[in-house]
């Protein structure tokens, strides 16, 4: 069941609504848990932005911020980061985490960086891990983004492959799925997680946007979801992936079973390593037309 009522607005607000509500408050809450699980993938997306001293980086939809203070160190004080979240609340806490680190070049903004104005053509560098797959007109929100990189600038994305290929999250969404009542399925291509996991897709999107040499590379990983209990896998699972809104609305009984089915499902992929899974993502790279 899909929502074709829905208009773009409207799944942007609600995304803006999410971010700057709910969302923020539990990857504030839970952010020690959710780093040590993305923090991996993102090496493989700083790797690839290869930042260099004195470079000027926008970070979009940066969070708490750990990616903006990795580009922060590798720009240097000559170099400049600008952050950029909904979250009012992820921005304060990631503001503070680069005062008391010594990064005074790492600035942050609370905005929509569909629209935010970023200046004209002052970054060399558009990065982000996951937060650039929220947006309901990603072709003007990149065109947007594209207006705040020089020209010749690049972009290094790292965003999510369909989640049947992210096992850590398809296996806990399966089992949790008969215990729920039905969710609407998104469009394709509708704002979240895996709105640019086609590759037809966001090879189109970017190029609308006026960016070129579009490139997706795989990355394929495993995530641990926990190097302890199952317990604690069960809550990632939960926290991280596309059950954590509908659970929050389930009444109590119906999180234990969800939590009871995920955890039979993931005990099965119990290795001596925790439960570790398949984690897919597009290493997206492209540039500002010159
Ligand atoms: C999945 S989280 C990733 C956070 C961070 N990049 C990380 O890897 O830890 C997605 C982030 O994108 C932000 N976001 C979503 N839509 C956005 C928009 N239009 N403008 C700015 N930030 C946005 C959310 O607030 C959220 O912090």
């Amino acid at each position: 069941m899909s929502d074709p009522a829905a208009s773009p607005e409207k799944l942007h607000a609600d995304q803006v609504a999410f971010w700057r509500g709910e969302g923020g408050a539990l990857w504030l809450d839970r952010d020690a848990r959710i780093e040590s699980r993305l923090k991996p993938l993102g090496e493989h997306a700083l790797r690839a932005a290869a930042a260099r001293p004195g470079e000027r980086a926008i970070d979009i939809g940066c969070g708490l911020g750990h990616t903006t203070l990795a580009l922060a160190r590798s720009v240097g004080p000559t170099g400049h980061v600008l952050g950029a979240d909904l979250s009012p609340d992820m921005i304060a806490e990631a503001s503070r985490r680069a005062a008391s680190a010594g990064l005074a070049h790492a600035r942050f903004a609370a905005a929509d960086a569909s629209t935010h104005d970023f200046g004209p053509e002052a970054a060399d560098l558009l990065f982000s891990r996951f937060g650039v797959m929220f947006f309901g007109h990603p072709e003007a929100a990149f065109a947007n983004l594209r207006r705040g990189l020089k020209p010749g600038g690049r972009v290094t994305l790292l965003v999510w492959r369909p989640v049947k290929e992210n096992g850590w999250m398809f296996v806990p969404f399966m089992a949790a799925i008969p215990h729920l009542p039905p969710m609407p399925r998104p469009n394709q291509g509708d704002p979240g997680p895996f709105s640019l996991s086609d590759p037809d897709r966001a090879r189109r999107v970017l190029g609308a946007a006026g960016f070129v040499d579009v490139n997706l590379d795989r990355v394929d990983d495993t995530m641990s979801l926990s190097d302890g209990p199952l317990e604690d896998a069960v809550r990632t699972a939960i926290d991280m992936g596309p059950l954590a809104r509908p659970l929050r609305q389930a009444d109590e009984a119906t999180r234990a079973r969800v939590a009871d089915a995920i955890q039979s499902a993931l005990a099965k992929h119990l290795t001596a390593e925790g439960v570790r899974l398949p984690a897919a993502c597009w290493l997206l790279t492209a540039r500002n037309r010159g």
